[in-house]
């Protein structure tokens, strides 16, 4: 089982003391990616305008663009809701990056009341996160998001 505590602690060891926002979304992602099992792709897009630009992210390369309220990103973005996808074959819309892609979890990033953007995990097996992993990474989402809050966005 993965220990998000852990991970929540260790993120915290290497931003705490970061102020360059690029850096510290490009060490939150590998540290993820490479904390979690079974996952194929994870990594940040950013809301700019009215459409999600990829950023720091681990995997093969991605699509670029994503509309807003288009694909499982678009959607978390839109409804600023966590989107938790068993099967992403039975998610109307969404956007094949990866072939070997299954199941996606999606995290809204609020900074300071905005949305800054998402972060996007990748698994290929179906219905690869639990409701105890959704919870774990919305909570190591929301750390990054507050040592964001007072640094200069990345958007
Ligand atoms: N599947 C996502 C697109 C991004 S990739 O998975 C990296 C979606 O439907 O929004």
């Amino acid at each position: 089982m993965t220990d998000y505590d852990l991970i929540k602690s260790q993120l915290h060891a290497l931003l705490d003391s970061e102020p360059d926002t690029l850096a510290a979304a490009c060490n939150f992602v590998a540290l993820l990616y490479n904390a979690l099992d079974d996952v194929n792709w994870l990594g940040i897009y950013v809301l700019r305008e009215s459409e999600l630009v990829l950023g720091p992210f681990q995997g093969k390369p991605a699509c670029i663009h994503i509309p807003l309220g288009t694909g499982v990103c678009g959607s978390a973005a839109d409804s600023r809701q966590t989107q938790r996808v068993d099967d992403v074959h039975a998610f109307p819309g969404h956007i094949v990056c990866d072939a070997d892609s299954q199941s996606e979890l999606v995290v809204p990033l609020i900074v300071n009341g905005a949305l800054i953007g998402v972060l996007d995990i990748d698994s290929p097996s179906l219905a690869r996160f639990s409701e105890t992993d959704q919870a774990g990474i919305e909570k190591i989402c929301r750390a990054f998001c507050d040592l964001q809050s007072v640094r200069r966005g990345f958007i």
